[in-house]
C-alpha cells in the first residue's frame, strides 16, 4: 500500500495476510483556499466559481474563519489564498487577514482589484498580508475591460499594483488566456514586468463550470496554442532573472494530463463560502460526493475522515487504463472534475490523456470553435 492510498478510517485489511492493520494517516495539506464569498463585480465568462453560487446571507462568519484559520495551521497547512468571488466584498477582510496571519500562515490575497482602495491596502497590510496575486484579462484596456465585463477595471488593476509595489509586498499577475488574447502572451508579460510583479502566471482557461459554456468562443486554435507553447519559452530566456514566468499547459491539445490539485486530498483543500470544503474548487460538479461543513466538522476530521475526501485519494478507486500506469503516482489520472464534464464518468482516466479510449473527444471539442457573443458570469454584490 502506498503512503498516499488515502484510506478514511484508522483500520484497513492488509491484502496479501488479510489482517486488520492500521491505515496510513493521510498526507498533510500544504495549501487551503478560502473562498470567502462568491460574490464579484467582474463578470469573465471563464468564471471557475461553481454555477450554483453561495448567497450573502449564508457566507461564514468572522470568527467561524478565525478557527478555521487555526485548525488549518495545526493540520500543517503553510500557506492560506484568501480568494472568491471578490474577497474584498467582504466587509471584514481586515480581521480575516489579520485571523490568518495571526494563525501563522503565509496570506496571498487573490483580488481582481475592484474593491480595495490604496487606504484598505495599507490596512490589509497592517493586518499581516504577505502577497498578492492581481489577475488581469489583457494587455490593453477596451480588451481587457471587455472580458472582465466592468468599464475601468484595468485602470484600477494598474492603480493597485502600483500601490502593492510602493508596500514593498510581492506582486503575481495571473493572466488568463484564450482565443482573444492568446496571441499578446508577450504584451502580458510586458505588462506584468511594468507593474514590477515578480511573477507572472500564463494559466490556460480550464473549461469547467462557468467556462463549459463560452468554451467553443474562449478556446484557441491548435496553431494559436503551438504558439503560445513556443512564445513562453522564449519568453522565459529573454525575461531570466527579471521575472518568473509560470504557464499551465493548455489541456485540451495535450497527450499526458496535470495532476490536478496535486492529487486529490493530497495537497490542498478548499473551504467555499458557505463553509463547505472541497478537495478542488469544481467538486460539487460530481454527483454523488458527499461534502462536509466545517460548521459541523473539524477541518483535520474532514481532511482525514469526509467521504468526499476519500472517494479519490490514492490510487485504489483508478479503473485502467490508469490501474496499470506507471505515471499514476505522478499525475494521478488527472483531472476526476474533467474526466465527469467529457466521459460522464469521475473515475475514468482524464481524457487528456493519450492513452484514454476517449482521447479523441478532446480534439473535436477543441475543433468546435464559434465566434459567439460570451455569456458573462454576473453576480450582484447585494446578491
Ligand atoms: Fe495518467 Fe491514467 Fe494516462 Fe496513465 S493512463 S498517463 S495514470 S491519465
Ligand atoms: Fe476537480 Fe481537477 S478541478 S479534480
Amino acid at each position: 500500500m502506498t503512503e498516499d492510498s488515502g484510506l478514511g478510517s484508522n483500520r484497513t485489511r492488509d491484502p496479501q495476510t488479510a489482517r486488520e492493520v492500521e491505515a496510513p494517516s493521510p498526507p498533510h495539506p500544504i495549501g487551503m483556499l478560502a473562498e470567502l464569498t462568491h460574490r464579484c463585480p467582474l463578470g469573465c465568462p471563464y468564471c471557475s466559481n461553481p454555477l450554483a453560487l453561495d448567497a450573502r446571507g449564508s457566507e461564514l462568519d468572522t470568527q467561524t474563519w478565525a478557527r478555521v484559520f487555526r485548525e488549518a495551521a495545526a493540520l500543517g497547512v503553510l500557506h492560506v489564498h484568501l480568494s472568491g468571488g471578490e474577497p474584498a466584498a467582504r466587509r471584514d477582510l481586515v480581521e480575516i487577514m489579520a485571523a490568518a496571519h495571526e494563525s501563522g500562515l503565509y496570506t496571498n490575497l487573490i483580488t481582481s482589484a475592484v474593491g480595495i482602495t490604496t487606504t484598505r491596502l495599507a490596512k490589509l497590510a497592517d493586518a499581516g498580508l504577505d502577497h498578492v496575486q492581481i489577475s488581469i484579462q489583457d494587455s490593453e484596456a477596451v480588451s481587457a475591460d471587455q472580458i472582465a465585463h466592468y468599464q475601468g477595471a484595468f485602470a484600477r488593476k494598474k492603480e493597485l499594483a502600483a500601490a502593492i509595489v510602493r508596500l514593498k509586498i510581492p506582486l503575481t499577475v495571473n493572466a488568463v488566456v484564450h482565443r482573444a488574447n492568446v496571441d499578446r502572451i508577450g504584451a502580458m508579460v510586458d505588462l506584468a514586468i511594468d507593474l514590477r510583479a515578480s511573477r507572472v502566471e500564463i494559466a490556460h482557461v480550464q473549461y469547467y463550470g462557468w467556462a463549459l459554456r463560452n468554451r467553443a468562443a474562449l478556446m484557441p486554435t491548435a496553431e494559436q496554442t503551438a504558439r503560445a507553447i513556443k512564445t513562453v519559452e522564449e519568453l522565459r530566456e529573454r525575461h531570466h532573472g527579471k521575472i518568473v514566468i509560470d504557464a499551465v499547459a493548455p489541456d485540451y491539445y495535450a497527450r499526458f494530463p496535470k495532476p490536478c490539485v496535486g492529487g486529490w486530498g493530497r495537497r490542498s483543500l478548499n473551504v467555499t463560502p458557505a463553509g463547505k470544503v472541497l478537495p478542488c474548487h469544481a467538486a460539487e460538479t460530481i454527483p454523488g460526493l458527499e461534502f462536509w461543513s466545517v460548521r459541523d466538522h473539524s477541518l483535520a476530521d474532514i481532511w482525514a475522515m469526509s467521504p468526499s475526501f476519500n472517494a479519490f485519494r490514492g490510487t485504489d478507486w483508478m479503473e485502467e487504463p490508469c490501474r496499470s500506469c506507471a505515471r499514476r503516482d505522478i499525475d494521478f489520472g488527472g483531472c476526476r472534475c474533467q474526466a465527469l464534464a467529457i466521459t460522464g464518468n469521475a473515475r475514468a482516466a482524464d481524457p487528456v490523456c493519450h492513452l484514454s479510449a476517449l482521447h479523441g473527444r478532446m480534439a473535436s471539442l477543441a475543433a468546435a470553435q464559434k465566434n459567439a457573443p460570451y455569456v458573462y458570469r454576473v453576480f450582484e454584490l447585494s446578491e
